[in-house]
Protein backbone atom coordinates (compact mmCIF):
# COMPACT_ATOMS: atom_id res chain seq x y z
CA UNK A 1 0.00 0.00 0.00
CA UNK A 2 2.56 2.32 1.32
CA UNK A 3 4.92 1.19 -1.91
CA UNK A 4 1.85 1.75 -4.32
CA UNK A 5 1.88 5.67 -2.64
CA UNK A 6 5.90 5.73 -3.47
CA UNK A 7 5.50 4.00 -7.37
CA UNK A 8 2.21 7.04 -7.19
CA UNK A 9 4.52 9.68 -6.17
CA UNK A 10 7.45 8.94 -8.33
CA UNK A 11 5.37 8.87 -11.80
CA UNK A 12 3.61 12.27 -10.71
CA UNK A 13 6.71 13.70 -9.48
CA UNK A 14 8.93 12.70 -12.09
CA UNK A 15 11.24 15.17 -13.60
CA UNK A 16 10.77 18.00 -10.67
CA UNK A 17 13.86 19.91 -10.11
CA UNK A 18 14.91 18.75 -6.38
CA UNK A 19 13.49 22.33 -4.97
CA UNK A 20 9.82 21.27 -7.02
CA UNK A 21 10.37 18.10 -5.41
CA UNK A 22 10.74 19.06 -2.19
CA UNK A 23 7.53 21.72 -2.61
CA UNK A 24 5.55 18.95 -3.77
CA UNK A 25 6.77 16.89 -0.26
CA UNK A 26 5.79 19.80 1.96
CA UNK A 27 2.26 20.44 -0.12
CA UNK A 28 1.53 16.55 -0.01
CA UNK A 29 2.90 15.50 3.91
CA UNK A 30 2.44 18.86 5.31
CA UNK A 31 5.10 21.14 6.45
CA UNK A 32 4.21 19.59 9.80
CA UNK A 33 5.20 16.07 9.34
CA UNK A 34 8.03 16.40 7.04
CA UNK A 35 11.89 17.11 7.87
CA UNK A 36 14.94 17.35 6.26
CA UNK A 37 17.77 15.50 8.29
CA UNK A 38 21.06 17.20 7.82
CA UNK A 39 24.44 15.54 8.52
CA UNK A 40 25.96 18.63 6.71
CA UNK A 41 28.43 16.63 4.47
CA UNK A 42 28.39 18.21 0.45
CA UNK A 43 24.88 16.64 -0.75
CA UNK A 44 22.94 18.05 2.72
CA UNK A 45 24.60 21.51 2.33
CA UNK A 46 22.94 21.81 -1.30
CA UNK A 47 19.24 20.92 0.04
CA UNK A 48 20.10 23.24 2.90
CA UNK A 49 21.14 26.12 0.53
CA UNK A 50 18.02 24.73 -1.87
CA UNK A 51 15.29 25.37 1.28
CA UNK A 52 16.59 28.94 1.92
CA UNK A 53 17.13 29.47 -1.83
CA UNK A 54 13.56 28.82 -2.47
CA UNK A 55 12.05 29.39 0.79
CA UNK A 56 10.95 26.00 1.26
CA UNK A 57 9.74 25.66 5.02
CA UNK A 58 11.04 22.38 5.91
CA UNK A 59 12.78 21.90 9.29
CA UNK A 60 15.72 20.49 9.78
CA UNK A 61 17.22 18.23 11.89
CA UNK A 62 20.77 16.63 12.54
CA UNK A 63 22.29 13.30 14.79
CA UNK A 64 25.22 14.29 17.24
CA UNK A 65 26.52 11.33 17.41
CA UNK A 66 28.78 12.45 20.39
CA UNK A 67 31.71 11.35 18.26
CA UNK A 68 31.65 14.03 14.89
CA UNK A 69 34.68 15.56 13.82
CA UNK A 70 35.36 18.47 15.79
CA UNK A 71 35.44 20.12 11.23
CA UNK A 72 31.47 18.95 11.49
CA UNK A 73 30.82 20.97 14.46
CA UNK A 74 32.89 23.94 13.38
CA UNK A 75 30.14 23.50 10.11
CA UNK A 76 27.41 23.17 11.82
CA UNK A 77 27.98 26.91 13.58
CA UNK A 78 29.02 28.40 10.51
CA UNK A 79 25.77 27.00 9.10
CA UNK A 80 23.66 27.85 11.34
CA UNK A 81 24.55 31.48 11.16
CA UNK A 82 24.83 31.97 7.35
CA UNK A 83 21.40 30.71 6.83
CA UNK A 84 19.83 31.64 10.12
CA UNK A 85 18.75 28.85 10.36
CA UNK A 86 17.42 26.95 13.99
CA UNK A 87 18.96 23.40 13.66
CA UNK A 88 17.39 20.70 15.81
CA UNK A 89 20.04 18.86 17.65
CA UNK A 90 19.58 15.28 18.49
CA UNK A 91 21.46 13.24 20.79
CA UNK A 92 21.73 9.37 21.96
CA UNK A 93 20.46 8.45 24.90
CA UNK A 94 23.28 9.22 28.06
CA UNK A 95 22.20 5.32 29.76
CA UNK A 96 22.59 3.71 26.53
CA UNK A 97 25.67 5.51 25.47
CA UNK A 98 26.82 4.68 29.41
CA UNK A 99 26.12 1.13 29.66
CA UNK A 100 27.70 0.34 25.75
CA UNK A 101 30.70 1.83 27.09
CA UNK A 102 31.07 0.67 30.33
CA UNK A 103 30.94 -2.78 28.87
CA UNK A 104 32.65 -2.83 25.57
CA UNK A 105 34.79 0.25 25.75
CA UNK A 106 35.15 3.32 23.86
CA UNK A 107 35.98 2.01 20.48
CA UNK A 108 34.10 -0.70 20.81
CA UNK A 109 33.44 -0.55 16.45
CA UNK A 110 36.73 -1.72 15.41
CA UNK A 111 36.30 -5.46 17.40
CA UNK A 112 33.40 -6.85 15.33
CA UNK A 113 30.70 -5.84 12.64
CA UNK A 114 27.91 -6.49 15.97
CA UNK A 115 29.90 -3.42 18.13
CA UNK A 116 29.83 -1.65 15.18
CA UNK A 117 26.02 -1.82 14.54
CA UNK A 118 25.49 -1.63 18.82
CA UNK A 119 27.17 1.68 18.93
CA UNK A 120 25.42 3.30 15.34
CA UNK A 121 22.16 1.95 16.87
CA UNK A 122 22.70 3.28 20.26
CA UNK A 123 23.87 7.09 18.29
CA UNK A 124 22.21 7.24 15.65
CA UNK A 125 19.66 5.37 14.72
CA UNK A 126 17.86 5.22 17.96
CA UNK A 127 17.79 8.67 18.41
CA UNK A 128 16.53 9.10 14.32
CA UNK A 129 13.85 6.59 15.06
CA UNK A 130 12.76 8.82 17.93
CA UNK A 131 12.42 11.28 15.83
CA UNK A 132 11.06 9.77 12.86
CA UNK A 133 8.20 8.44 14.79
CA UNK A 134 7.00 12.11 14.87
CA UNK A 135 6.37 12.42 10.58
CA UNK A 136 4.86 11.03 7.76
CA UNK A 137 8.13 12.08 6.04
CA UNK A 138 12.29 12.56 5.88
CA UNK A 139 14.31 14.03 3.45
CA UNK A 140 17.78 12.78 2.56
CA UNK A 141 21.00 13.67 0.85
CA UNK A 142 21.12 10.00 -0.62
CA UNK A 143 22.19 9.49 -4.45
CA UNK A 144 22.40 6.60 -6.58
CA UNK A 145 26.16 7.10 -7.62
CA UNK A 146 27.56 7.18 -3.87
CA UNK A 147 27.46 3.19 -3.02
CA UNK A 148 26.52 -0.14 -4.65
CA UNK A 149 23.93 -0.23 -1.87
CA UNK A 150 22.45 2.75 -3.13
CA UNK A 151 22.09 2.28 -7.24
CA UNK A 152 18.18 1.35 -7.13
CA UNK A 153 17.21 4.21 -4.97
CA UNK A 154 13.99 6.15 -6.28
CA UNK A 155 13.24 10.02 -5.44
CA UNK A 156 10.48 8.79 -3.09
CA UNK A 157 11.37 5.58 -0.92
CA UNK A 158 8.74 3.66 1.22
CA UNK A 159 10.79 3.48 4.19
CA UNK A 160 9.74 -0.17 5.82
CA UNK A 161 12.67 0.42 8.48
CA UNK A 162 11.10 3.50 10.46
CA UNK A 163 7.61 3.27 8.48
CA UNK A 164 7.56 6.32 6.82
CA UNK A 165 7.81 8.03 3.07
CA UNK A 166 11.72 9.42 2.13
CA UNK A 167 12.58 11.56 -0.11
CA UNK A 168 15.65 12.05 -1.91
CA UNK A 169 15.79 14.95 -3.84
CA UNK A 170 19.43 14.77 -5.24
CA UNK A 171 18.87 10.69 -5.65
CA UNK A 172 20.10 11.69 -9.66
CA UNK A 173 22.82 13.94 -9.18
CA UNK A 174 26.03 13.43 -10.14
CA UNK A 175 29.03 14.10 -7.63
CA UNK A 176 30.41 16.63 -10.10
CA UNK A 177 26.77 18.21 -9.79
CA UNK A 178 26.71 18.63 -6.43
CA UNK A 179 30.45 20.59 -6.20
CA UNK A 180 29.12 23.00 -9.34
CA UNK A 181 26.46 24.00 -7.02
CA UNK A 182 28.51 24.26 -4.34
CA UNK A 183 31.04 26.38 -5.93
CA UNK A 184 28.05 28.38 -7.91
CA UNK A 185 26.21 29.22 -4.80
CA UNK A 186 29.09 29.82 -2.00
CA UNK A 187 27.40 26.84 -0.29
CA UNK A 188 29.82 26.18 3.31
CA UNK A 189 31.48 22.86 3.35
CA UNK A 190 33.09 20.67 5.76
CA UNK A 191 36.78 21.52 5.16
CA UNK A 192 37.49 17.94 5.77
CA UNK A 193 36.19 17.31 1.75
CA UNK A 194 39.28 19.73 0.81
CA UNK A 195 41.31 17.06 2.90
CA UNK A 196 40.85 13.50 0.99
CA UNK A 197 37.34 12.26 2.59
CA UNK A 198 34.27 12.99 0.14
CA UNK A 199 31.91 10.99 2.60
CA UNK A 200 32.28 12.10 6.71
CA UNK A 201 30.46 10.44 9.49
CA UNK A 202 32.14 9.89 12.80
CA UNK A 203 35.62 10.93 13.65
CA UNK A 204 36.44 7.31 14.36
CA UNK A 205 35.23 5.46 11.53
CA UNK A 206 36.03 7.98 8.84
CA UNK A 207 39.32 8.67 6.37
CA UNK A 208 40.46 9.86 3.79
CA UNK A 209 40.79 7.74 0.85
CA UNK A 210 43.48 7.96 -1.72
CA UNK A 211 42.95 8.72 -5.35
CA UNK A 212 40.98 6.48 -7.45
CA UNK A 213 39.68 4.78 -4.41
CA UNK A 214 35.54 4.89 -4.18
CA UNK A 215 34.29 7.83 -2.66
CA UNK A 216 32.67 5.93 0.40
CA UNK A 217 36.13 3.78 0.54
CA UNK A 218 36.80 5.79 3.69
CA UNK A 219 33.80 5.03 5.46
CA UNK A 220 34.26 2.08 8.28
CA UNK A 221 36.99 0.74 5.85
CA UNK A 222 37.71 -2.06 7.67
CA UNK A 223 34.06 -3.65 6.76
CA UNK A 224 33.19 -5.16 3.22
CA UNK A 225 31.41 -2.70 0.77
CA UNK A 226 27.81 -4.29 1.04
CA UNK A 227 27.79 -4.29 4.98
CA UNK A 228 28.61 -0.37 4.78
CA UNK A 229 25.48 1.09 6.32
CA UNK A 230 24.95 2.24 9.13
CA UNK A 231 21.14 1.70 10.28
CA UNK A 232 20.03 4.62 8.78
CA UNK A 233 19.71 3.72 5.46
CA UNK A 234 19.41 -0.49 5.06
CA UNK A 235 19.40 -1.80 1.90
CA UNK A 236 15.85 -3.61 2.18
CA UNK A 237 14.12 -0.13 2.97
CA UNK A 238 15.06 0.34 -1.06
CA UNK A 239 13.77 -2.46 -2.89
CA UNK A 240 10.47 -2.03 -4.60
S1 LIG B 1 25.41 6.93 6.31
O1 LIG B 1 24.27 6.02 6.45
O2 LIG B 1 26.51 6.40 5.52
O3 LIG B 1 25.84 7.52 7.59
P1 LIG B 1 25.55 9.18 4.60
O4 LIG B 1 26.66 9.79 5.36
O5 LIG B 1 25.81 8.64 3.25
O6 LIG B 1 24.80 8.08 5.49
O7 LIG B 1 24.35 10.18 4.56
C1 LIG B 1 23.17 9.89 3.86
C2 LIG B 1 22.04 10.72 4.40
O8 LIG B 1 21.69 10.26 5.71
C3 LIG B 1 22.39 12.18 4.58
O9 LIG B 1 22.21 12.88 3.38
C4 LIG B 1 21.43 12.59 5.68
O10 LIG B 1 20.15 12.86 5.15
C5 LIG B 1 21.35 11.35 6.54
N1 LIG B 1 22.35 11.39 7.62
C6 LIG B 1 23.54 10.73 7.71
N2 LIG B 1 24.19 11.04 8.85
C7 LIG B 1 23.40 11.92 9.51
C8 LIG B 1 23.49 12.65 10.74
N3 LIG B 1 24.56 12.53 11.55
N4 LIG B 1 22.47 13.47 11.08
C9 LIG B 1 21.40 13.61 10.29
N5 LIG B 1 21.25 12.97 9.12
C10 LIG B 1 22.23 12.14 8.73
FE1 LIG C 1 29.61 4.70 16.45
FE2 LIG C 1 31.25 4.79 14.32
FE3 LIG C 1 28.60 4.36 14.03
FE4 LIG C 1 29.57 6.76 14.77
S1 LIG C 1 29.86 5.71 12.76
S2 LIG C 1 27.80 5.74 15.63
S3 LIG C 1 31.27 6.16 16.14
S4 LIG C 1 30.12 3.01 15.02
Amino acid sequence: MSIETANTLNAAWAGASPAEAISLALDYFGAERIAFSTSLGAEDQVITDILWRNNLPAPVFTLDTGRLPEETYRLLEETRKRYGLAIEVLFPEAETVQKMQSEHGPNLFYESIENRRLCCRARKVEPLSRKLSTLSAWICGLRRSQSVTRHELQLVEWDETFGLFKLNPLVLASEEWIWEYIRDNDVPYNELHDKGYPSIGCAPCTRAIEPGEDIRAGRWWWEQPELKECGLHSAHAHQR
